[in-house]
């Protein structure tokens, strides 16, 4: 048998990803989900656009030091300063890449960048020379490649592949291309452009008519040899390419492709999950590979057919993606060794002083709470991120309401040291719980979002709520997990403020 091509996964899930509404991350989030990207076996992360912000430079800065077997990539605009940006916060990396980009089509030209193609060929080749003085591995994108007259595609890859660049990509920016179609035009590419044979061919799919894995599946036979792709398929709009339908096309269908990817599909659930855990944007429950419903057979002749062989109904098992069957995990009698081991297999890694205090939530938990499930543990762990150092603390509250007349929360939180009370009203309990909180803050933000939800099953399950602030053009995601809906809703509404006041990368 023929050996598999091995395509390699550039994950953009920390800069395209990023951008879509709901989805920024502060820095200790990216971290952590970098580190997660790291287990799962992604070969490159994009971990922002360093000239972008300064939270961006930092966060793409921290990633640098922090990763140690992955190619980490700053984006770059095809100017020096950019370049420079790029490079300093990429210096530390054990591995660095610059994704330099400009945009090809004759509408990006004629309306955003009122260049003609001469005048964007120079500047493409300009920016790939002097990125060459700091970088080995570059990659060069030519932004709405497929609007693109393949002419001037072939002539810039040619210019910018002679000056150094070491991948080139051909993104479809809009959605607008489909599966043949792209075939046909990366076909052409490979046949037609001078040296493409010397560097990796890359894609970059967004969603906008769902056909972003389509057109990054159709790419592969015409010879790209990297994908870029985000977790959950977030991104710009409809979104990117989702890396993990992706690579479960290529782990189950290897032979109609001839190739395959390194990434170690069991870690796939359990990055789909950290994803929604920090940024709140669920999956549909019916999305391919990571949805709730993905592997849920319902119809009876379905389940007569799984039960007696598998195979009947699942070209793929649960398993394989790193879905275990939620399970009953600890009890009262646990330890914190035990919890730390638990929180190491879901892959989360815990510090010893996060430990200690997820050790007492956890003690507290069982003592609410008969059965502990997996999501339990995630959802504790969710809850945690409700303290910021230094900002407001949760000490207590009590809820008068009834019937028909205005419910009032009193609320006693924590902040420096000291301990405020007030009292707030509003049409229900949670409603008076944000107006108290409002009164203690002093801060003039607009709730525009609150959902909750339950972890797991059961009437003692852990509600989990998720709320969306306004400040000005700033939006702020807040989050907090209590088996007590109105002590979840008064965490995530202290997490959003905390995290406004304190500020985190994106979030600048
Ligand atoms: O969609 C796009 O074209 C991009 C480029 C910057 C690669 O995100
Ligand atoms: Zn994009």
């Amino acid at each position: 048998m023929k050996d598999k091509m091995q395509i390699k996964i550039f994950d953009t899930t920390l800069r395209d990803g990023e951008q879509a509404p709901g989805c920024s991350m502060n820095i200790t989030e990216k971290i952590q989900l970098a580190r997660q990207l790291e287990r799962l076996g992604v070969d490159v992360i994009e971990a922002g656009f360093a000239a972008a912000s300064k939270g961006d430079f930092q966060s793409v800065k921290l990633i640098a030091k922090e990763l140690q077997n992955t190619v980490v990539v700053s984006l770059a605009r095809s100017v020096k300063g950019d370049i420079d940006k790029a490079y300093e916060a990429l210096k530390e990396a054990k591995h660095s890449r610059i994704h330099i980009f400009l945009a090809t089509s004759d509408i990006h030209l004629k309306y955003k960048l009122e260049l003609t193609e001469d005048e964007a060929y120079a500047q493409a080749v300009d920016a790939v020379k002097y990125a060459k003085n700091f970088f080995d591995d570059i990659e060069f994108s030519c932004e709405d490649a497929t609007r693109t007259d393949p002419q001037f595609i072939y002539r810039v890859l040619e210019g910018v592949i002679e000056a150094g660049a070491t991948t080139v990509n051909i993104p479809d920016t809009v959605g607008y291309t489909t599966p043949f179609e792209y075939y046909e035009f990366i076909r052409g590419i490979m046949e037609n452009t001078k040296g493409i044979e010397g560097v990796d061919v890359s894609v970059h799919c967004h969603d906008d008519l769902g056909l972003a894995v389509a057109n990054s599946l159709a790419a592969i036979r015409a010879g790209a040899t990297q994908i870029e792709c985000t977790v959950n398929g977030i991104g710009e709009r409809a979104g990117n390419a989702a890396m993990e339908e992706i690579v479960m096309a290529l782990k189950v269908r290897g032979d109609e492709y001839g190739a395959d990817t390194k990434i170690k599909t069991t870690e796939i659930a359990k990055t789909s999950k950290l994803l929604t855990h920090i940024t709140g944007v669920k999956v549909a429950p019916n999305k391919a590979v990571v949805g709730k419903n993905a592997f849920a057979h319902e119809a009876g002749i379905h389940q007569h057919g799984v039960m007696k062989n598998r195979a009947t109904y699942e070209i793929m098992t649960p398993e394989s993606v790193g879905f275990a069957k939620t399970s009953l995990v600890l009890g009262k009698h646990s330890g914190k060794h035990a919890l730390a081991q638990k929180f190491k297999e879901l892959g989360y890694e815990i510090s010893d002083g996060e430990l200690q205090s997820l050790f007492e939530k956890f003690k507290n938990l069982a003592d609410l709470k008969k059965e502990i499930y997996d999501d339990d543990l995630e959802a504790l762990l969710i809850g945690g991120y409700g303290e910021i150092e230094g900002g407001y603390r949760f000490m207590d509250y009590t809820a008068f309401t009834s019937d028909g007349k205005q419910a009032k929360t009193v609320i006693k939180l924590q902040y420096q040291g000291e301990e405020i009370e007030e009292v707030g009203s509003g049409d229900g309990p949670i409603d008076a719980a944000f107006d108290c909180v409002g009164k203690i803050v002093k801060e003039e933000v607009k709730l525009k979002s609150f959902t909750i939800e339950a972890v797991t099953q059961g009437k003692d399950a852990i509600g989990l709520t998720h709320v969306v602030l306004e400040k000005g053009d700033r939006e702020i995601q807040g989050r907090g997990a209590s088996t007590d809906i109105i002590k979840s809703s008064i965490l995530a509404y202290i997490n959003g403020i905390n995290r406004l006041k304190m500020g985190g990368a994106s979030e600048e």
